[in-house]
């Protein structure tokens, strides 16, 4: 097990969309339980592969209050949503030091693969269809930010470009948000 760094924001390898996982293989539980440490460590309640740099579909998550209900998700697709809406706030692992509130719908169904490789197929509600709305968002190369208004993106990215510079990172050479 490791701890992996966390790619942050403008970096923009946090845009790369995730391909599916064909095989859960000794390297895939590798990479799950690396994602595990490294969420716990930060603290965070989810981690998505392309958070590490790793661009295939796995999240993982753990929203209970004393860390100890682990779940994963390969291959995750949302299959319904409700229409209800909600607005909480969202913060990020890749976004450090800011937290916004973000609209999204209060239910979904997810089907996907566990840790085994077994399918499923889960309604969840509350935080917990947040934060897998959220991740799920990372593995198409979204962010919580673009759910925001472009006048607050806007203002966002400056200050993340210039946080960045001021780190001694390159320049990016694209516009992405
Ligand atoms: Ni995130």
């Amino acid at each position: 097990m490791a701890i992996r760094d966390i790619l942050q924001y403008p970096d923009p390898r946090l845009r790369t969309p995730a391909k599916r996982v064909d095989v859960i293989d000794e390297r895939i539980k590798a990479l799950i339980s690396d994602m595990f440490e490294t969420m716990y460590d930060a603290p965070g309640i989810g981690l998505a592969a392309t958070q590490i740099d790793v661009h295939e579909q796995v999240v993982v998550m753990d929203i209970s209050d004393n860390a100890d209900q682990p779940q994963v998700l390969i291959n995750p697709e949302i299959i319904d949503r409700d229409d209800a809406c909600d607005i909480a706030e969202e913060g990020c692992l890749s976004i450090v030091g800011y937290a916004d509130n973000v609209e999204r719908p209060i239910a979904v169904t997810v089907r996907g693969l566990n840790a085994e490789g077994e399918a499923f197929e889960q309604r969840f509600e509350g935080l917990h269809a947040r934060c897998i709305q959220h991740e799920l968002d990372h593995l198409a190369g979204r962010l919580f930010i673009d759910h925001l208004s472009a006048l607050k993106r806007n203002r966002l990215r400056r200050r993340f470009e210039k946080a960045a510079r001021q780190r001694g990172e390159p320049p990016l050479k694209t516009g992405a948000v």
